[in-house]
């Protein structure tokens, strides 16, 4: 059984046109896309695919569905067959799981769930388009606010009557179950005997999920009264987490696409109206600050997001968090603010869609020079205060994860502000460093911080220790140090070669073999200096012992060690396996060093003779035993988890 997350990421992922171009050469017409019928023979093309719909038919054997439909029909196969290929396609893993009651249970609630928003959302409908109340109250009030017909219609637009429990009680007629009905929020219950509708006398927006499923509401009130709340909106349910929601995603994917842009706003009417103005690449968080869940949505269609922000400056310091957020997801963040006292409903209302456009593409702006401006004016002669804003901007610059992009960052910063690049750059740098070590010991403990493991090989190691992994450190570093990962037990990201640099430094290892040694304290000048490419700098390397090592080291012969074998990988996979991969080797060379420590301080131990100092020494051996014996025995349980001791 394929989990239903999976199947919806699979339906969301495969894209109509994107899925039969595969198969059938398709030509543009006007907004969708024909060709000649794989169904069936023919020679003038009657075979439609229709992005906007998400389907293709053909209008001579009438042959229709959607992507799904397409490859089992095509490949003759089953639907979980045709799901396989299309995950294949679009590399989507899939884990089947197998159904426990618990699990059937839940399919059941959310299904059910799922029916009654279905349920409700028609409802409100009918309400607003076939009862004179509705059309009164309500149709009047879109007309009036300058939503036309067929935007009304598009965003599924209701009426809740005002009739406390008018649903409500619709609905238990027709034989919905009262616990679905105050799980998706939609009824109230005070009492056994009183219960009433949340959304009463309120016009209804439905909030969508990327397939066009309704899965919450937004209520608003016409009362222009302070004491009623202008919107309610649905409870977070088993289908509804507000957090991943943006209001409008299905109506906006196709164009955030097309146009490979997405206009960031904040309410229901902002979007709606921008739509109707003709930009469709348009979604809103409602209200609330963007999470990463939100803006990891987005970049499911584009890396390009403007977030535009009303009029009135109110509140735009407080959303500056979104922004980070959004940097930090390697999304290409613009920032539009509009004139005074607008926000994006108002403002389409009064203008063309070219002005709006034009409006837009003169004022967008990048977020240092936002930033910059949102806050030099108060910065302007108090010095305390610029160096705040210098500290600000730098914070949104380091959490980019592309070292490439970060500092292009840095430069317009420092064009911008006037002060050094090399300045600029160690504040990111140090503050990068500082952010990374808070996580690292935040999630891994402390022992990392408590005891740095100070670490002077001991002379006589020969034999004893093996630099196979020291090798390792290296070859990934080469390799992939440019590579995004998310190791676990850190919320974030950071290029591999960050990670390693910073984890031995931060515990001050050092690599026993020189040449491995002398590659590292390069590589981590190189990487911090250099844009030319990795493997070149080193293999011109005017060392040539050092040149030579990373030939060898990547050469295609290079064996890796048995962390490898264990993970059974083969090296088309690697990269995927990063995150995983590397903290694991990191561990490993820690866990030699402390065991090599171990060994030396027994030896020494085993060694000391009666003298004036020998009370000295034993403690002091024995103190750092108790330092490393402990060390010793977390990593070890630790790797020992991931079985590859
Ligand atoms: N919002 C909310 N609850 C509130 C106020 C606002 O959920 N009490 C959310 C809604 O999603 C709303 C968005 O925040 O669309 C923006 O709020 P606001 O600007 O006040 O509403 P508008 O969408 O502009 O609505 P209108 O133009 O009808 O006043
Ligand atoms: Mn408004």
């Amino acid at each position: 059984m394929i989990p239903k997350e999976t199947v919806d990421k699979i339906f969301d992922a495969a894209d109509i046109y994107d899925v039969v171009k595969d198969y059938v050469n398709l030509k543009r017409a006007g907004v969708n896309y024909k060709g000649n019928c794989p169904f069936h023979d023919e020679k003038t093309p009657s075979f439609v695919v229709s992005p906007a719909k998400g389907i293709y038919k053909c209008f001579g054997c009438g042959a229709a569905g959607n992507s799904v439909k397409f490859v089992m029909e095509h490949e003759k196969i089953s639907f979980p067959e045709a799901l396989k290929v299309l995950a294949k396609k679009y590399n989507i893993k899939i884990v089947e799981e197998e159904l426990t009651p618990e699990k059937i249970q839940e399919k059941q609630t959310v299904d059910s769930l799922f029916i009654v928003t279905e349920f409700a959302k028609n409802f409100f409908k009918k309400q607003l388009h076939e009862t004179t109340e509705g059309k009164n109250i309500a149709l009047a009030y879109f007309k009036e606010r300058g939503f036309n017909e067929d935007t009304v219609k598009k965003f599924e637009l209701g009426w809740s009557p005002k009739k406390r429990d008018a649903f409500t009680e619709n609905a238990l007629k027709n034989g919905y179950k009262l616990r679905f009905l105050k799980e998706t929020g939609l009824t109230i219950e005070k009492s056994n005997e009183y219960k009433f509708d949340r959304f009463a006398e309120r016009i209804i927006f439905p909030v969508h999920t990327l397939s066009g499923k309704v899965i919450a509401f937004g209520g608003r009130t016409l009362k222009a009264d302070k004491k009623t709340a202008k919107y309610l909106n649905s409870p977070e349910s088993e289908i509804y987490r507000k957090s991943k929601v943006l209001y409008g995603i299905y109506f906006a994917k196709n164009s955030m696409v097309k146009q490979d842009k997405c206009y960031m706003t904040e309410g229901y009417t902002d979007v709606i109206s921008l739509h109707q103005s003709g930009f469709e690449n348009v979604v809103a968080s409602s209200g609330t600050s963007l999470t990463v869940e939100q803006i990891r949505l987005v970049r499911r269609f584009t890396k390009n997001l403007s977030i535009i922000y009303d009029g009135d400056a109110a509140g735009i310091k407080a959303s500056l968090r979104g922004i980070d957020l959004a940097l930090a997801e390697e999304m290409n963040v613009k920032i539009i603010t509009l004139p005074e006292n607008e926000d994006p409903d108002s403002f389409a209302k009064k203008h063309t869609k070219e002005e709006i456009e034009k409006y837009f593409s003169d004022n967008e702006t990048d977020f240092i020079e936002f930033k910059a401006n949102l806050l030099a004016e108060e910065a302007k002669n108090d010095p305390v205060k610029r160096a705040n804003l210098i500290k600000d901007i730098v914070k949104s610059v380091s959490v980019v994860p592309d070292r490439i992009l970060r500092e292009e960052y840095i430069r317009s910063t420092s064009k911008l502000l006037k002060i050094s690049e090399e300045v600029i750059f160690n504040e990111v740098a140090n503050l990068l460093r500082k952010q990374f070590e808070d996580k690292r010991n935040k999630n891994y403990g402390n022992f990392q911080k408590q005891k740095p493991l100070k670490h002077q090989l001991p002379a006589k190691t020969a034999g004893v220790y093996s630099e196979v992994i020291e090798k390792e450190i290296i070859y990934f570093l080469l390799n992939y140090g440019n590579e995004i990962i998310e190791p676990e037990g850190i919320d974030g990201k950071i290029s591999v070669a960050e990670f390693i640099i910073s984890e031995i430094k931060n515990d001050d290892l050092e690599f026993h073999n020189l040449i491995y040694k002398g590659i590292f304290l390069d590589y981590e000048k190189y990487f911090y200096d250099s844009s030319e490419s990795v493997q070149d700098f080193f293999l011109k390397h005017e060392n040539e012992k050092i040149s030579n090592v990373v030939a060898e080291i990547l050469s295609p012969k290079q064996e890796l060690s048995r962390i490898w074998e264990v993970h059974g990988t083969i090296k088309d996979d690697t990269k995927s396996k990063l995150s995983s991969v590397i903290p694991v080797i990191i561990d490993t060379f820690k866990l030699k060093i402390v065991q090599l420590k171990i060994e030396d301080i027994k030896t020494q131990l085993s060694r000391l003779q009666p003298s004036e100092k020998y009370e000295e020494e034993l403690s002091r051996l024995l103190g750092e035993l108790d330092i490393f014996d402990p060390l010793k025995v977390k990593l070890t349980e630790y790797l020992e988890k991931l079985a590859l001791l």
